[in-house]
């Protein structure tokens, strides 16, 4: 387990990330050429990043069938990502509340709430570009998220921060490093991945100082809600409806993705990261364990 780091570290990290900001933020409103018409027959995700790929259900799909089900696939984890910003920006804003508006601190806050208020414009900008419906979180989710944006704090809160940017940023990566995928998805992912790794760099420093503030009873429930927010994050990458838009029903196509090796085994790659830095600082155990185990990501 790493040592806390010192108030003097944690603010000369969020004064490098306030710089980098200003030399690399991005307008997805004005970067992007949302008109510009897709490619005919790329792909809006690797192929074997889809969660039926490898299945007999993918093998009855025809090539065209398969590019709309990666869109949709894209335009599932986009509304995921957006419902997620909506609760990490509200966390933000309740911590900053009782923060000191001068510390460097405070103001990345500030700057990473900016960030996700053009993220978040620019995943509804791709849903709409798609033409996909918005796959909101089942009315579950949807209350349990109203929870979690209202209540965290301490550590649970920039883990579950963290699972959720760390997730996505291990398809966006790959995303924008794949030339054959349609520009559109590329480039969201470029603007994306370059202005979350800061935010996972923050979020890891703001971590590990409230790991060494919590109490053995704060650990413990942090590790419980942990592991349902890694939980949900996993089960809301695909929603069961997007399967539908290739003529699948909805509970057969997700029963399919559940049993794929090929998606578990991606789920875990995507995971392992995050995995790995809260194991490590001793966020991931007990029953929250189960969960992370039940959703398949370790
Ligand atoms: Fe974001
Ligand atoms: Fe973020």
């Amino acid at each position: 387990m790493e040592a806390a780091p010192a108030e003097s570290e944690r603010a000369a990290v969020a004064e490098r990330l306030l710089t980098s900001s200003l030399r690399t933020s991005y307008d997805p409103t004005v970067e992007i050429d949302w008109d510009a018409p897709h490619t005919p027959g790329a792909y809006w995700l690797p192929p074997h990043r889809s969660s039926l790929y490898g299945t007999g259900l993918w093998e009855q799909l025809g090539e065209e069938q398969r590019v709309e089900l990666t869109k949709h696939e894209v335009a599932s984890a986009a509304s995921a990502g957006l419902w997620f910003e909506t609760i990490l920006m509200q966390m933000l804003i309740r911590e900053y509340y009782d923060a000191d508006p001068t510390s460097a601190q405070a103001q990345y806050a500030l700057t990473e709430v900016a960030d996700e208020c053009r993220h978040s414009i620019m995943f509804g900008r791709l849903i709409e570009a798609l033409g996909c419906p918005v796959y909101r979180a089942s009315p579950r989710d949807h209350l349990l998220g109203r929870f979690l944006k209202a209540t965290a704090r301490g550590p649970r809160m920039y883990a579950a921060i963290l699972i959720a940017e760390e997730i996505l940023d291990a398809f966006q990566r790959e995303i924008m490093a794949d030339e054959s995928l349609q520009p559109l998805i590329r480039m969201v992912s470029r603007i994306h991945v370059v202005e979350e790794a800061r935010h996972v760099r923050f979020a890891r420093e703001e971590l590990a100082a409230q790991v060494a503030d919590a109490g053995p009873l704060g650990m413990a429930y942090a590790r419980l809600l942990i592991g349902r927010a890694a939980n949900t994050i996993a089960n809301r990458l695909v929603h069961p409806d997007a399967y539908a838009a290739v003529g699948i029903p909805p509970a057969v196509g997700r029963a399919a993705a559940r049993a794929n090796p090929h998606w578990r085994a991606t789920l875990r790659w995507s995971a392992a990261r995050v995995h790995a830095h809260l194991a490590d600082a001793g966020l991931v155990g007990g029953p929250g364990r189960l969960l992370w185990a039940r959703s398949g990501l370790i």
